[in-house]
């Protein structure tokens, strides 16, 4: 029998303008409509996934570049996704739910209160994706962080969090109506942080929940994005790579990083985020992976656009037929970004635009370990031997869109079922207790 696997959903384009470009806008939702996300929450939790991670950026970036962002809605418009947790959270009984947050947009203080909060109204289901982009300084008057130390911030962050969290310490609350007690200040911790990065007092004024705190969620993977996950995080994220072997080296940095954390590897669980293309039948997967090597102007051009959204550089522009000129990224362009799209290749010398566009639309598959097309069969092999190699799970990751979710998991959720790698049940009912059910 298969190990049980913990698998879960990223709303990877954030609460954004839903089925924009997409043949499915034809179903008329309205994306600002909580209703839209509501209905496919309750499908992810019938389906026995635990948690939905919601994208964010809270920014449409540089401001010369506005019109990439925004022109086919690839970087914006985007909503708060804080604000549409509660909605899921109140559509379901057991799916956590994870906004992601970036550190520079909230004060400690008023983070601790809201997460508590919404920690108390979910019953334990509060989850937060920690993020360090310093791109949106600008919109808090703050002048943008080197990449460390951003990262150095957030674990500032994330520890005045936790002081305030425990600063009601046992016995603190009493709620006893015959002595007329409810809660007694002898037992809160005053917190007075000063640090290097953030001032505040405490105490909070938000009670602890007895589920424990939220629940923290990182996707950095630098070694000072794994620093950060080891000390603070209970989920990890990190792009699947398509060689399971990878996956046992993964996952010991990760454990590295906690045990150098003084914590143990059961208290964080490491998830893959995977966009698989599912078809009907290997024939088609072949005819659609076959299809890709040769990708006509058209195709090469909506790719073009969505680069240029990610790169805030207009790429459409450009001649498919000449090498890029790498002085067309301004400083401010995300040098990840930038090795995304060479992908193996050492210098733009070495490709024409054309070829490295190529290289975006070709598909591979998953039977071969090539790329991300396959049968539900063929999806469920590959599920299956990355928990062979010690892996904790997946999040599937697209839009929250009804069609998009069926489409996943009509056909993969009782095949995984039936071979025993996806829950049936859960255990207790907080997001934390289900992620160390197995
Ligand atoms: C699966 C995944 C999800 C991410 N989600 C977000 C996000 O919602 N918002 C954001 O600003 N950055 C997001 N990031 C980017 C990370 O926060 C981080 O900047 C990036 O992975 C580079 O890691 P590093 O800075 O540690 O090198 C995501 C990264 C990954 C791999």
């Amino acid at each position: 029998m298969a190990r049980l696997q913990h698998f879960g959903w990223f709303l990877s384009r954030g609460f954004g303008p839903h089925g924009w470009g997409r043949e499915y806008l034809e179903w008329d939702y309205d994306w600002t409509d909580p209703r839209l996300y509501q209905q496919s929450a309750r499908t992810l939790e019938q389906a026995g996934l635990d948690l939905v991670i919601i994208e964010d950026a809270i920014s449409l970036g540089n401001p010369s570049t506005l019109d990439l962002r925004i022109r086919g809605a690839y970087g914006g418009p985007k909503h708060d996704p804080t604000a549409l947790a509660p909605y899921l959270l109140d559509a379901t009984e057991r799916l956590g739910v994870a906004p992601t947050v970036n550190v520079l947009s909230w004060p400690p203080y008023l983070a601790a209160r809201h997460f508590q909060t919404q920690q108390h109204l979910s019953k334990g289901r509060a989850g937060v994706n920690v993020v360090t982009d310093v791109g949106s300084s600008r919109h808090f008057g703050l002048e943008p962080l080197g990449h460390d130390a951003a990262y150095d911030r957030a674990d500032e962050w994330l520890r005045g969090l936790r002081e305030l969290w425990g600063g009601w310490k046992p016995g603190a609350l009493v709620a006893d109506a015959a002595s007329g007690v409810y809660a007694d200040a002898s037992k809160l911790d005053a917190v007075q942080h000063r640090g290097e990065y953030f001032d505040f007092d405490g105490p909070l004024n938000a009670i602890p929940s007895i589920d424990g705190d939220p629940v923290i969620v990182s996707p950095g993977g630098s070694p000072r994005g794994l620093g950060f996950a080891g000390a603070h995080s209970d989920v990890q994220l990190a792009l699947a790579p398509l060689d399971a072997n990878l996956v046992a080296d993964y996952r010991a940095k990760v454990h590295e990083a906690v045990a150098a954390a003084g914590r143990r590897a059961e208290e964080i669980t490491v998830l893959f985020v995977l966009k698989p293309i599912l078809v009907d039948s290997p024939e088609e997967a072949d005819r659609l992976v076959a299809a890709s090597a040769s990708p006509d102007d058209a195709t090469l051009l909506r790719i073009a656009a969505e680069q240029s959204s990610d790169l805030e550089t207009d790429l459409t522009g450009q001649d498919l037929d000449r090498p890029l000129d790498p002085a067309i990224f301004a400083d401010h362009v995300s040098r990840g970004s930038i090795k995304g799209l060479l992908g193996k290749r050492e210098s733009f010398a070495d490709a024409t635009l054309r070829e490295l566009l190529t290289s975006k639309a070709r598909l591979g598959r998953l039977s071969d370990r090539s790329g991300v097309v396959g049968t539900a069969e063929e999806l469920a092999d590959f599920i299956e031997a990355f928990g062979e190699a010690g892996n904790d799970g997946f999040i599937f990751s697209g839009d929250l869109h009804p069609v998009t979710v069926h489409r996943m998991l009509d056909r993969l959720v009782p095949i995984l079922r039936r071979r025993g790698i996806l829950r049936r049940e859960f255990g207790g009912r907080s997001l934390r207790s289900h992620l160390r059910d197995f």
